[in-house]
């Protein structure tokens, strides 16, 4: 183990009951990632010697979405240390910093936590690093008793007398540890408090009463927003969000109203992209140079490529390929396809289950009717195909490059290259009839 090598605990035991929630609080999703995820996400960029995430009893789902990272059962929730010592068998024999993370605070940034590293490394050698904040409204916050420049304490709310609670530094809750000191000051922590809890946060004065130095990192109050409850979900949703765009704009996207563009984490998109209105990104969306999506479009799991236009009103589902220069347009609904380069598909259609070859046209109103009750179809259509308004195209079906189909056809049979297929009623002309019924019905 080197010096240098940090170790990661993530407090993830809490009950999360105020979410009034069968979902685990940690799993509650932000910007299309678990709360849990974005604070491994942060961790990992400190490349950690070690990761445990500490759990309460029956949150296997917790431990199936943190694998491989290893979790750890805190068997009863009796407060924050009690939470830290559940977690010591994997950190045994570690001598590196260990930083105590909480999987309710997502927001937390790799600047910070490499801050709170670069603190516990200062020259002064302090034992423990804790963050510290200034939110507008200190509220149950524990607060920071700094005194001559160095932290003295930590005294949480309902211990603090008037005094104290007039203290505005408050404890945002993660700590980084001198690892080699970490094991004696945890066992001397009680729970002689309100609470009768084990309080991660009396290390501080056992740690000066021994002579250790301890010290204080600020971070700015929306890195360390805590998710309690639906409301502070949102807020802490509205952050990320915030941050996505800016994010966006700064790598070289266009968005005409940034405030009603919902991204995902992991939402790619290339230089001079042109982001309409309220353009939703659900997770697992790239989208290459120049492309245009226009307003009020939702995209899930979709690749789309440089040049292609997107919208207004399009739906983008789980499997979709959007070629080069492609056109979706307005009222589209497109679902595991692959539309080549060049085709079209501009109105009020759905295609499902299907490929489509470059520079295809189709039709306003086509359907791909993928669903037979039972089993999915593939629907083939081939490169230069024209397909008329108001096809429907019975899978499993395949159109050949440069057919057309005559606009109306509902089409069961597969189409020759270059043939005409129409499948429809034939027109009947009746001379007279309409102007012989209206006089009937006067
Ligand atoms: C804690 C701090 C408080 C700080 C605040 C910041 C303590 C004693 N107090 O208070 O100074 O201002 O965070 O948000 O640390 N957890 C466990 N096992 C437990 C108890 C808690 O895993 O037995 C986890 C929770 O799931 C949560 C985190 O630890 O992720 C913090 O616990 P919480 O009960 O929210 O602490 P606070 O009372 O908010
Ligand atoms: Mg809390």
């Amino acid at each position: 183990m080197t010096e240098s090598s940090v170790a990661c605990v993530i407090l993830a035991a809490g009950k999360g009951t105020r979410m009034k929630s069968d979902l685990p609080k940690v799993l509650h999703p932000l910007a299309g990632r678990s709360m849990i995820g974005h604070v491994l996400d942060a961790v990992a960029t400190l490349a950690p010697a070690r990761v445990v995430v500490v759990v309460g009893p029956g949150m296997e789902d917790v431990t199936a979405a943190v694998a491989p990272v290893p979790t750890v059962i805190q068997t009863r929730q009796r407060g924050t240390a009690d939470a830290v010592r559940a977690a010591m068998p994997v950190l045994s024999g570690f001598a590196g910093d260990v930083l105590v993370l909480y999987g309710d605070t997502p927001l937390v940034t790799a600047d910070t936590l490499a801050r709170m590293v670069a603190a516990r490394r200062a020259a002064t050698d302090p034992a423990v690093v804790v963050l510290g904040m200034r939110p507008s409204d200190p509220g149950a916050y524990g607060r920071l008793i700094v005194t001559d420049g160095t932290l003295d304490r930590i005294v949480e709310y309902l211990d603090a007398t008037p005094d104290e609670r007039a203290e505005t530094l408050c404890n945002a809750g993660l700590m980084a540890f001198d690892g080699r000191r970490l094991p004696e000051l945890l066992d001397q922590i009680g729970n002689a408090n309100q609470k009768q809890e084990y309080y991660l946060t009396d290390v501080v004065e056992i740690a000066r009463s021994r002579g250790y130095p301890c010290s204080v990192v600020e971070a700015p109050v929306d890195e360390v927003l805590g998710v309690n409850a639906r409301t502070e979900l949102a807020e802490a949703e509205h952050l990320m969000q915030q941050r996505l765009r800016r994010a966006a704009m700064n790598n070289g996207a266009t968005l005409t109203d940034p405030a009603s563009v919902f991204f995902s984490t992991d939402t790619r998109l290339g230089r001079d992209v042109t982001v309409g209105p309220g353009v939703v990104f659900a997770p697992g969306v790239t989208v290459g140079d120049r492309v245009e999506i226009r307003a009020f479009c939702h995209l899930e799991q979709v690749r789309v490529a440089d040049g292609a236009v997107i919208g207004p009103f399009a739906r983008l589902r789980p499997g979709t390929l959007v070629g080069p220069g492609a056109h979706i347009g307005n009222f589209v609904e497109v679902k595991n396809a692959d539309i080549a380069a060049g085709a079209k598909v501009n109105h009020l259609t759905y295609i499902g289950d299907a490929v489509i070859g470059a520079k295809a046209n189709i039709g306003a109103g086509t359907i791909t009717c993928n669903y037979d009750g039972f089993a999915k179809h593939k629907t083939e259509i081939g490169a230069g195909a024209f397909i008329g308004s108001n096809a429907s195209l019975v899978a499993p079906v395949k159109i050949g490059d440069g057919a057309i189909v005559g606009a109306g056809s509902v089409v069961t049979l597969d189409v020759e290259a270059d043939a005409l297929a129409v499948a429809r009623g034939r027109q009947q002309a009746f001379p007279g009839w309409a102007a012989r019924f209206r006089k009937h019905k006067r």
